[in-house]
């Protein structure tokens, strides 16, 4: 039986390769995708996840627009990063399809009540709808199986600030919500898609596949790998968001350890910022040291078989 799954994207470049890998795997079910704000806006993000499944052949797949901005800060996105159309300055056509007209929100709270238990939330994106999911629908934490968040770090450092990934700097407050909620958490975050490099021999495979969806991915990270090269200095690129999805598929293919997450919403240089409680004593114990304490149900990556999981993406994009 594949595993349901629903993805919360910013589609974003590395997004949509994640959405690819995700309909492109048999051991999932994508029962529907919600479109946040981050990378571009909630709007453009719809589009954009329309003209992905457009490409890859899977229209059927509902997508809801969700919320347009974060809940206690400016809307800001990253044209720099993903193109100002956010597929890498494509300005493809118009998909010629529509979202359901459902809300984000509302589309995780109706599938999660239809399938209790069942569903696995991937959330590459800031974590925005899920927090408004939460505040609306207490139950809701109960419900779903397992929330897999893109984002966060916990040795590594930051990228859109100095200790902010960009999916939790761009909602802190969404982000304190989702990591209290209580319910299972996996944090992949930027110490593992960091470690993963697609490089520039995998975007030439893909270019020359005729899988569908391959040349839209192919087109569209010619951006994203000429961003990585100007800051990092190096060829090739991270594929955060397809981690998160390959996790779901096979979470051997990640180490991680239960630790508590704290998400700073208060420093002045930290604001965003996931603090890891990596008190080496605390690995896998804190539900036992500390029982009444609700932040400790994050498991954190700390490390990534990169060569199985660049052999997974290649293999089911190409
Ligand atoms: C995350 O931020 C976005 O730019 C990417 O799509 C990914 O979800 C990486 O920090
Ligand atoms: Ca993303």
């Amino acid at each position: 039986m594949p595993k349901k799954v629903i993805l919360d994207v910013d589609t974003g470049i590395d997004d949509a390769v994640a959405i690819l890998l995700a309909v492109h795997s048999p051991e999932l079910e994508v029962l529907g995708i919600g479109t946040v704000h981050g990378n571009t806006t909630a709007d453009v993000a719809a589009a954009n996840t329309l003209r992905v499944l457009k490409a890859a052949g899977r229209l059927d797949i509902p997508v809801a627009t969700g919320a347009t901005r974060p809940l206690n800060q400016p809307l800001a996105t990253s044209p720099l990063v993903h193109g100002e159309d956010g597929l890498g300055n494509l300005n493809l056509p118009h998909p010629q399809a529509a979202p359901s007209g459902e809300h984000a929100v509302d589309q995780i709270i109706r599938l999660a009540e239809a399938h209790p238990g069942e569903i696995t939330l991937i959330a590459t994106a800031p974590l925005t709808n899920l927090a408004l999911a939460l505040a609306l629908e207490p139950r809701l934490s109960e419900r779903i199986a397992e929330v897999v968040i893109m984002g966060g770090s916990a040795f590594y450092g930051g990228n859109l600030s100095a200790w902010a990934e960009a999916n939790i700097g761009h909602d802190p407050e969404a982000a304190a919500a989702v990591f209290q909620a209580g319910w299972p958490v996996t944090m992949i975050g930027l110490d593992v898609t960091m470690q993963a490099w697609f490089t520039r021999e995998m975007h030439a495979a893909l270019g020359a596949s005729p899988k569908p969806g391959a040349a839209l991915a192919y087109e569209a990270l010619r951006h994203y790998l000429d961003f990585y090269e100007r800051f990092y200095g190096q060829g090739g690129c991270a594929q955060h968001d397809a981690l998160a999805v390959a996790y779901a598929i096979d979470p051997s293919l990640v180490t991680t350890a239960l630790l508590p997450v704290r998400i700073e919403t208060r420093g002045e240089a930290t604001r965003g910022m996931t603090v890891v409680d990596r008190r080496a004593f605390l690995a896998d114990r804190a539900p036992f040291l500390f029982p009444d304490r609700n932040d400790w149900h994050t498991r954190v990556a700390l490390a990534v078989d990169s060569e199985r999981f660049l052999n997974l993406l290649m293999e089911r994009l190409t």
